[in-house]
């Protein structure tokens, strides 16, 4: 099996990496990552000399380039995770997240379909996607597979667009795929523009926590190494053409996150409760702002016999350590351009 995942020196790629190449011996897992501001080669650190990996730096927007790297390789399956994948910074720059999560996924699509021809035996596209392609819930509810997409951000409108490319190979030229649509990642490795990271990072340096709006919004939170063991399931045991949601079953309002966050940094770094809390501040929302996201997760439950291995409490304590004890990792991603990036979104 010779597995490209692309996306992989990413915060979830690198995990899903990480597992394949443990835990396949017999498989040749090729990361293929263009190493933009969100992609770490550190984050592979511990793994870069097994036998069974290659990391081959890449742009899957470049149409040569990818159709000359499939013709020598000639990948059986494709895990494709490389994306734009920050909202706020699909509201500033909206045309490059439809060049690399549009272009990039349907480029890599066609060289999968140029390699097999119609020769589909054994052969896989996972694309993995998330669940803001459904829109915004209100306050019930919740999305399955078959809720009708109606994405709101340039992000989500761009992965929504992906994911119909990729049924539209499965249904014009029979090419085999699954789609995944996942709910909100949190743990180690996360570049600190995503909420979590963003807070540990401001509580060390000693900045404002800002809530945008009313911090009342809603995301249902999982944690990435039980986001790995569902993709993992999933591209051995999901049917093709088919669609799973996965979710943590835990929704959480930006606002109780936030102070829970606060509350268990102050544990850790062993001052005072309450001193975290006392850096939050409300700014100004989110042009666009979904109110609330919350995943029915009962099919891949029910059929491939996936659920959460940790609560939210395990999860995030683990996260926050993990960044405590990897300071040096934290201050590398947040020097030069994550400065300008921060100026720019949040004076
Ligand atoms: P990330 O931003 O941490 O990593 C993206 C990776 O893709 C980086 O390593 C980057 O260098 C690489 N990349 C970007 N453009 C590329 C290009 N043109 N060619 C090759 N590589 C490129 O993202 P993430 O949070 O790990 O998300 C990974 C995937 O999972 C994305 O497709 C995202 O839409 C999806 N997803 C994320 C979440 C979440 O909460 N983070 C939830 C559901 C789904
Ligand atoms: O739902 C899955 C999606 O989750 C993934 O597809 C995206 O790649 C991932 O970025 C994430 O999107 P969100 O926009 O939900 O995540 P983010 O961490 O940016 O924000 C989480 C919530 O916190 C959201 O309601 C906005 C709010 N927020 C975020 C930041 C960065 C703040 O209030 N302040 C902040 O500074």
């Amino acid at each position: 099996m010779k597995l490209l995942i692309t996306g992989g020196a990413g915060f979830i790629g690198s995990h899903v990496v990480r597992r394949f190449v443990q835990n396949y011996p017999s498989y040749h897992i090729y990361n293929l990552d263009a190493l933009t501001y969100a992609g770490n080669m550190e984050n592979l650190k511990d793994i870069e000399n097994n036998s069974n990996y290659s990391f081959i730096k890449g742009d899957i927007t470049d149409e040569k380039f990818i159709n000359a790297l499939f013709s020598e390789h000639r990948f059986d399956g494709v895990i494709h995770l490389a994306a734009e994948s920050h909202v706020d910074r699909s509201i500033t720059d909206p045309l490059a997240f439809a060049k690399t999560n549009i272009l990039g996924t349907m480029i890599l699509l066609n060289a999968f379909k140029e390699t097999w021809k119609g020769n589909w035996s054994d052969k896989l596209f996972y694309h993995v996607s998330t669940d803001e392609v459904y829109g915004s819930l209100g306050e019930t509810g919740l999305f399955e597979e078959t809720t009708p997409y109606d994405p709101n951000s340039p992000y989500s409108a761009s992965k929504a667009s992906s994911d119909h490319f990729v049924r539209a190979y499965g249904e014009t030229y029979g090419l085999p795929y699954v789609i995944s649509n996942c709910s909100n990642n949190y743990g180690q490795n996360q570049f600190p523009e995503k909420l979590i990271p963003l807070f540990i990072n401001n509580i060390l340096t000693d900045k404002p926590l800002p809530v945008y709006g009313d911090g009342k919004y809603t995301r249902d939170w999982l944690y990435v190494l039980d986001h790995a063991i569902a993709i993992d399931l999933v591209f051995h045991k999901g049917q093709t053409t088919e669609t799973y949601n996965i979710g943590g079953f835990n929704e959480w309002q930006n606002i109780d996150l936030m102070k829970l966050l606060c509350d268990q940094m102050d544990l850790k770094l062993k001052r005072p409760v309450g001193t975290s809390q006392k850096l939050i501040t409300y700014v100004k929302d989110r042009p666009g702002h979904d109110l609330r996201y919350a995943i029915d997760a009962s099919k891949i439950n029910k059929e491939l016999g996936w659920k959460p291995s940790v609560t939210f409490e395990q999860g995030l304590s683990i996260t926050i350590d993990w960044y405590l004890n990897n300071e040096e990792w934290l201050s590398n991603v947040t020097s030069g351009s994550y400065q300008n990036y921060y100026t720019k979104q949040y004076s």
